[in-house]
């Protein structure tokens, strides 16, 4: 196989043989179809604030600014006291935000850390819906900062409103008109996109669409996608076996919807289905269970590509043993720097080599201050070796201090290079993996649910239909 770059590779957690799998599911937003991130959050996030204003808050939020690279995904948003939280894998919190107004770390501490958290109190950001909304949130909670009263609501008041809003937004048309009015300023092609179906096609797999989004929009936007792109496949339905919109995950995999047949093409009206579900047709709701029995597959032959660890991979792999494989869109950019990275990462290493073995010597010559102490003090010392103790502790104490100094100094170093590496992938938020050198939350989440991740799904394209995905999640610690 040809080498292969870090954004066109699938990662590992656990090993799958893609001979065993039958048919592959994709997601649709942000899976199938890539957004230009910045023009559609930005549209999230006016025509949500609109809707504010029209509801009673001040006119004056109207000048809030939609901040792209603020917030990304995998915080933690306490809606009680309108934080921002980037938490690692022990929920210990890192970084914290009040606002625009950076926590301390005694506020951290006072408010999270020296207490236990529960980390299921509070909402990820884990979808790339959620970024312009916690945008929002963030903004209206840094307004209600610098202008206490003017706003006479909790925190959590003003985040039931946003839910609200956001929902309808989605609902009523007021981001998706705007999408299809213009879909190249809001929608990304991926350039491999067919290909990566039609080899999977030829490959023997049968695919299918899974989306929780309404049959009109999804089919304005494949069509804009995939229609004509490939003469055997001259209209988007001929790549998939089954199709399946408004599918309410995570419900999906936990509920009982039965399925809907979606009747015509135009406006989409709906006939309660039973029985196989036909190949081609369309079909509305559904859940995990009927879907295996009506397909006749069990999970372990489903490989289901998706972007939201909550929706599209926790339950389907908890509770259906489906095969996930998560698109973390973000990893494309990271991997870069990632690479250009590396040599700071080295450096690193190597100032926490020097570390340890400062430490190594100071612990020797504490050991040896105690040893040479209790050596003075014991009554079988001669009277003679009084001051031969004494300027040996002395000399011992003098070394030890300059040792102490040195290590810290170097503990600094360490934590300024950390600090400096961890700006160049986010000025505020680090490594979307990590915080500092250890697995962030969202990273951990992806190692324990996604049996798979990449940042593209058109990365199996580079990959046989019969591979075998082998997983080197197993290294541990004392395995390095
Ligand atoms: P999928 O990723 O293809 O399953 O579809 C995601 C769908 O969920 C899109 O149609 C979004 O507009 C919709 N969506 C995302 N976030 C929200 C929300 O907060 N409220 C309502 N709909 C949402
Ligand atoms: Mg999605």
């Amino acid at each position: 196989m040809q080498k292969l770059k870090k954004h066109q590779k699938i990662y590992v957690n656990r090993s799958i043989n893609m001979a065993s799998i039958r048919s592959l599911g994709f997601d649709m937003d942000h899976t199938l179809v890539l957004y230009n991130r910045v023009n559609f959050e930005n549209l999230a996030f006016h025509e949500t604030l609109k809707k504010f204003i029209a509801n009673g808050y001040p006119e004056e939020l109207a000048s809030l600014k939609f901040d792209p690279n603020f917030v990304i995904r995998g915080l933690l948003v306490d809606r009680e006291r309108g934080n921002l939280l980037k938490v690692d894998a022990h929920k210990y919190v890192k970084v914290a935000f009040h606002g625009h107004m950076k926590l301390d770390k005694a506020a951290r501490s006072e408010l999270y850390n020296s207490r236990g958290f529960k980390a299921d109190d509070f909402l990820t950001v884990d979808t790339f819906f959620a970024l312009s909304e916690t945008q929002l949130y963030i903004e209206i909670v840094d307004y209600m900062r610098r202008n206490p009263g003017k706003i006479q609501k909790t925190f959590t008041e003003v985040y039931k409103d946003l839910r609200e809003w956001i929902d309808l937004s989605h609902q009523d048309g007021s981001i998706k008109t705007k999408v299809l009015m213009e879909p190249s300023k809001y929608i990304v092609r991926d350039p491999h996109l067919v290909d990566t179906l039609v080899k999977l096609i030829d490959g023997g797999k049968k695919i299918f669409l899974l989306t929780n989004s309404d049959w009109a929009y999804t089919n304005s936007v494949m069509t804009y996608l995939l229609d004509n792109q490939h003469e055997e496949f001259q209209q988007w339905q001929d790549y998939f076996e089954y199709i399946i919109v408004s599918a309410g995950k995570p419900n999906f995999f936990t509920g009982t919807n039965p399925f809907y047949e979606v009747m015509t093409e135009q406006d989409g009206l709906l006939k309660l289905h039973r029985g196989p579900l036909v190949p081609k047709n369309v079909y509305h709701g559904g859940n995990a269970i009927l879907f295996e029995k009506l397909t006749m597959q069990k999970g372990d032959q489903i490989l289901y590509c998706g972007d939201h660890i909550y929706g599209d991979i926790m339950r389907s792999k908890e509770l259906f043993n489906w095969r996930t494989l998560l698109v973390v869109e973000e990893l494309y950019d990271d991997f870069k720097k990632t690479e250009k990275l590396q040599p700071e990462l080295e450096k690193i290493m190597e100032a926490i080599t020097v570390e340890e073995d400062l430490q190594a010597q100071v612990q020797a010559l504490r050991s040896n201050i105690s040893n040479q102490e209790r050596r003075h003090k014991s009554k079988h010392r001669a009277k003679q070796d009084e001051s031969k103790f004494l300027v040996r502790i002395a000399e011992l104490q003098a070394e030890l201090k300059g040792k102490e100094e040195t290590l810290e100094t170097q503990h600094k170093a360490i934590k300024e290079l950390i600090s400096t590496r961890e700006k160049q992938f986010h000025p505020v938020w680090g490594e979307l993996m990590r915080t500092s050198l250890e697995k962030s939350r969202f990273g951990k989440q992806i190692e324990s649910y996604a049996c798979l991740y990449t940042s593209r799904m058109s990365a199996l394209r580079h990959y046989s239909c019969s591979e075998k995905l082998r997983s080197y999640r197993d290294v541990m610690p004392h395995d390095l």
